[in-house]
């Protein structure tokens, strides 16, 4: 369409603002939309001002609740007071428990086994509302506040960039180099407040679990202070008595603790106390991000340990060897997609068709023990059982043929002792030739 510039001034709600308004020629603003995904951190609070200024567009905001247990109010205050077009809070969590956790449990997802992926998880679930904000808005670009260092920019670039082919994506931050105390600086000047007391640590949660990383966790050698954590207990400080837990599943899912049948948000939210309180959930590793970094990464994740252990368990009850082993490959598979912002790629598809498949009989109960900072499963069992007790023990009278036994073992091992026959063969000769 044909456009012209014209330079106006107008007054916002903070201060009067130059800026470029595009006028059709049939007299309609053109001021571009930019969906911003926000925080209410630093960060994207000073995007808001510099997408308003330098790139003289409407900016919307967007807050996902995801469970980060954040002030999230507080965000939708801030940015109406930076004069945003729109902001949007969308409350996500119970689509992220059923659409993203409910897939991560199902396969055993467990990133280098360790991280339960947590703040992976929501990141494909922030862009698409995104995108569905930028179509209802008819918006042109979309931004996300990541730096080049990490792996939320892959998983941002490619999900909204896969979902919405006809938008730009840009990560200012990266994309324009913006520094640290760049962003300070131009905080005073446009009056974001700017928190005085430096944070320790850098956080990002989810229903799922609470990456801590920055600060004094940046020295791998040193264990990490008490205070990085805020779901969990110091092991030293739990209950002196176990506690006992109960997690009944239907076809991969949980659906009961306790016998109790829970919403799905709410049986996460139980587990996180749960587990919490015995201390169990910290997670310290060393992690591979995408862009090739090694990182050190502390989570707590109270409910996610106890569901992944307790479903990996049930499966080993229900299914074949054959599928055990072969899922193992799939679901190592499918938590490397999410992690590497894959997450709509046909392949993880392909996977979850797969995954979704193997879970018809992963029904059952397992029973967990948590004990100062420990979880162990202590007991399962199973109405598709295929363990049996019968067969299992070592009494001779059982209903499992032992006759067939030495047969079986014969034809197993065949190949393996004829190799071995030549081997000794050769080492006779050899030894015979020396004498
Ligand atoms: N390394 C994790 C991941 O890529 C968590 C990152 C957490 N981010 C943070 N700002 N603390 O999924």
């Amino acid at each position: 369409m044909l456009c012209y510039k014209k330079v106006v001034m107008f007054k916002n709600a903070v201060r009067e603002v130059r800026r470029i308004i595009y006028i059709s020629i049939t007299g309609e603003t053109m001021t571009e939309k930019f969906v911003l995904a926000y925080s209410g951190g630093l960060d994207t609070s000073v995007l808001i001002k510099y997408l308003q200024e330098k790139c003289d567009a409407h900016v919307i905001t967007v807050t996902v609740d995801v469970g980060q247990q954040e002030d999230l109010a507080g965000a939708a205050e801030k940015a109406n007071r930076f004069g945003v077009y729109k902001h949007y809070h969308i409350d996500a969590k119970d689509e992220f428990v059923t659409d993203y956790i409910y897939q991560a449990i199902k396969a055993n997802a467990l990133y280098e086994g360790k991280y339960p992926i947590s703040t992976t998880l929501s990141r494909p679930l922030i862009a698409k509302k995104m995108v569905e904000i930028a179509q209802n808005e008819g918006a042109t670009t979309l931004v996300h506040g990541c730096t080049g260092r990490g792996n939320d920019q892959v998983r941002f670039d490619i999900t909204l960039s896969s979902l919405a082919p006809d938008k730009k994506v840009i990560a200012p931050v990266r994309d324009w180099g913006l520094t640290r105390d760049e962003e300070i600086e131009y905080a005073k000047a446009k009056g974001i407040p700017v928190s005085t007391a430096a944070k320790m640590f850098s956080i990002d949660a989810s229903v799922w679990g609470r990456a801590i990383e920055c600060g004094l966790l940046e020295d791998a050698s040193q264990e990490p202070p008490a205070e990085a954590y805020e779901w969990t207990v110091a092991p030293q400080e739990a209950p002196d008595m176990p506690e006992y837990v109960t997690i009944q599943f239907e076809k991969g899912i949980p659906v009961s603790v306790n016998g109790e049948k829970m919403k799905p948000l709410a049986l996460i939210e139980k587990l996180n106390k749960l587990a919490g309180k015995n201390g169990v959930g910290r997670i310290d590793h060393i992690e591979d991000r995408l862009v090739g970094i090694k990182s050190r990464e502390v989570y707590e994740c109270p409910a996610a340990v106890v569901l992944l252990e307790a479903h990996k368990d049930l499966e080993k009850m229900v299914m074949t060897r054959h599928e055990v082993l072969f899922k193992q490959q799939v679901d190592a598979k499918w938590v490397f997609l999410a992690y590497a912002g894959l997450w709509v790629d046909p392949l993880k598809d392909d996977l979850d068709a797969f995954i979704d498949r193997s879970q018809e009989n992963v029904t059952g109960e397992v029973r967990l023990k948590l004990y100062k900072g420990s979880l162990q499963v202590v007991g399962r069992s199973s109405p598709l059982s295929l363990y049996d007790k019968n067969l299992a023990n070592y009494n001779i009278k059982t209903s499992f043929n032992q006759s067939y036994s030495h047969g079986f073992i014969e034809l197993w091992g065949l190949q393996t002792r004829m190799y071995n026959a030549l081997k000794y063969s050769a080492q006779k000769q050899t030894e015979n030739q020396k004498t």
